[in-house]
């Protein structure tokens, strides 16, 4: 599909650009662009030759992150990067802002900064390959590789539902899994990270507020708990001398609901996403069934206390229906605290620039998190259209696309002067 090339700092441009690349995945019930998929690799190559045409320099680094740079004349070119970004990839059947506004916002504010003197740091715009873990069952894995959060051990254990690895998809795009540490950026090269999201949640459009600025971002844990019982003829075997897996695992699913409402009032929230049940035949009574949780909270004593509880009824549930169990715990990152002096920032410029703010916590995951190991991370929200999200109809109100442009500007022309 052709560059979509207009005045680059207009937010009609933005707004052409985010339909433009919803293109990229759709179908007939939303956008799939799972990471590293073909239509993720033709978006991401769309995406490089506009920040080309937007006269960026564009590397790809060892994990897959394209990174667009523009060095103002004159400057100390090893000045720490004032950045920004999101990603491309979306879940199955996603929408269209996920990801993608701060990326498209992230490129118009860097052309609108083009034209302000007083520069002294480079601005660079990241896509963070792979964020969404709908793939690979495996959260932000570019913004992990930058901030140095990972290593090749853990990323060779990395595949997809089909067993198709990570290191294999990025063997397509010329990249060995061995070298992925070189996508770590070294202590104190960015000056600052700063990210535009949708809210993923209600808040922000409940309250009428136009912006939201970020405290605490919720990690996720990750669970995948195996159920084994005893397959067998569903006609024959009678219900007393069954060991149905199935009906272990919907007392789980049941179960960890439960838990979960008790904790959404502490901080922590989890959910069963995606049960697999073997042999997955219509005689056969299920002896086996594979079940991911995800885990989220901005409270990490919480979590820990939630898990626990999760993992005792889960014992008790098999135990009591003659099933065994199995669970291994995939993932377990701790909630980030964002950077309070970035957030002053954005809260001024909020207030110079007429709009309402919000301090909130994200109940989603996001690179922000990851790349505040290693550097003062902000993230600014914009309201999502009655908390809508991982949906096709979730939908951003371009007043607001608007404002959350402006905001990201200033914030980042306040680090970058
Ligand atoms: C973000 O999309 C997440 O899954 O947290
Ligand atoms: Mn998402
Ligand atoms: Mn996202
Ligand atoms: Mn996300």
């Amino acid at each position: 599909m052709a560059i979509q090339t207009n005045n680059s700092q207009d937010i009609s441009w933005v707004l052409a650009q985010i339909e433009h690349i919803a293109q990229f995945g759709q179908n007939a019930s939303g956008i799939t662009r799972l990471a590293f998929t073909d239509d993720d690799l033709q978006a991401r190559k769309y995406i490089i030759e506009l920040m080309q045409s937007a006269g960026l320099a564009v590397i790809t680094d060892a994990i897959g992150n394209i990174i667009g740079r523009y060095e103002p004349e004159g400057i100390n070119p090893e000045a720490a990067t004032v950045m920004t970004g999101s990603h491309l990839d979306t879940v199955p059947s996603g929408g269209k802002y996920d990801g993608v506004l701060g990326i498209v916002c992230g490129l118009a504010a860097v052309s609108r900064l083009k034209t302000r003197d007083e520069l002294k740091h480079p601005l660079e715009v990241v896509v963070f390959a792979a964020e969404e873990s709908s793939r690979f069952s495996f959260a932000t894995i570019g913004s992990k590789a930058m901030a140095g959060l990972t290593n090749p051990a853990v990323l060779k254990r990395i595949k997809d539902h089909e067993e198709i690895s990570l290191a294999s998809e990025l063997e397509k795009i010329g990249l060995k899994i061995d070298n992925a540490l070189n996508a770590a950026r070294p202590a104190n090269s960015i000056k600052g990270f700063v990210e535009l999201h949708i809210e993923h949640g209600e808040l922000l459009d409940e309250k009428s507020i136009n912006i939201g600025i970020v405290d605490r971002v919720s990690a996720p844990t990750r669970l995948k708990i195996t159920v084994t019982g005893m397959p067998g003829h569903s006609g024959a075997i009678s219900i007393a001398e069954r060991q149905d897996a199935l009906v272990s695992a919907s007392l789980i699913v049941l179960a960890i609901r439960n838990i979960a409402a008790e904790y959404e009032y502490k901080g922590a929230i989890g959910t069963v996403t995606i049960l697999k049940t073997r042999p997955g035949a219509i005689n056969v009574i299920p002896g086996k069934v594979e079940m991911w949780v995800d885990i989220r909270g901005t409270e990490h004593e919480s979590i820990v206390e939630m898990l626990q509880e999760i993992k005792d009824a889960v014992s008790s549930i098999a135990d009591d229906n003659d099933t065994a169990v199995a669970i291994e715990v995939l993932a377990s990152e701790k909630p980030v605290s964002l950077s309070q002096n970035l957030n002053q920032i954005i809260e001024t410029v909020c207030s110079k620039l007429r709009l309402s703010s919000l301090r909130l916590d994200s109940r989603a995951g996001h690179d922000a998190m990851n790349i505040a190991y290693v550097a003062p991370a902000g993230l600014i929200f914009v309201p999502c259209k009655d908390g809508v999200s991982h949906n096709e109809n979730e939908y951003i109100n371009p007043k607001d696309i608007e404002a959350g442009l402006d905001v990201l500007t200033e914030t980042l022309y306040q680090l970058a002067k």
